[in-house]
């Protein structure tokens, strides 16, 4: 309940239908005195850079940090702890609107094309371009960032 709380204030929607389809979810949970202030999910997805493999992704959900308590680093404490979770991954990816916040951490904007793949085919979503940002991994194969890049499709928001 107090992480719906938290990222249904943080993203001014009701966040539980997004929880709730969520699969193979980790969440990351930063407590101040007893009280969850921020918040993220690394979900497993599977992306594909053109024709390679495909890459099993620690995907970011629903960073969120308490209006209260922002600008204190909470985010940027929740967001290293995802790195550190994540270095078995092959690769790291989410979609946002935020870019500075992340390219502080070390996310880069993926610059090629998107789709996302569904029943063996592949569906452009134009749309989502200048919003996906990735993480290099030590398991990450040498990345073209200029790439096709593809990710299994979803009900709620494929990227
Ligand atoms: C984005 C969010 C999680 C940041 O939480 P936070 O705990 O305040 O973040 P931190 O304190 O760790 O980091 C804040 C720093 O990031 C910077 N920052 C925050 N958003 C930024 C952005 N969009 N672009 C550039 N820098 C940003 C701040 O200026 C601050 O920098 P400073 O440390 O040099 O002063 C919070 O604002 C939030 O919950 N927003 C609503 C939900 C959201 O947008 N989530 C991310 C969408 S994918």
């Amino acid at each position: 309940m107090e992480i719906i709380a938290l990222t249904t204030q943080a993203f001014t929607k009701d966040y539980t239908p997004y929880i709730k389809s969520f699969t193979n979810l980790t969440h990351i949970l930063a407590y101040l005195n007893g009280k969850l202030v921020s918040y993220v999910a690394i979900i497993t997805r599977w992306i594909q850079m053109s024709n390679g493999p495909l890459l099993r992704t620690a995907y970011v959900e629903g960073l969120a940090t308490d209006l209260a308590f922002r600008g204190n680093g909470f985010a940027t404490q929740v967001m290293r702890r995802f790195i550190t979770e994540a270095q078995d991954y092959d690769f790291g990816a989410l979609a946002t609107g935020s870019h500075g916040f992340y390219e502080r951490l070390g996310w880069r904007l993926w610059e090629g094309p998107l789709y996302t793949r569904k029943d063996n085919e592949l569906i452009a979503m134009p749309e989502e371009q200048g919003c996906v940002m990735v993480y290099t991994l030590p398991k990450t194969p040498p990345l073209d960032i200029a790439a096709p890049l593809s990710i299994e499709w979803r009900e709620l928001e494929p990227w």
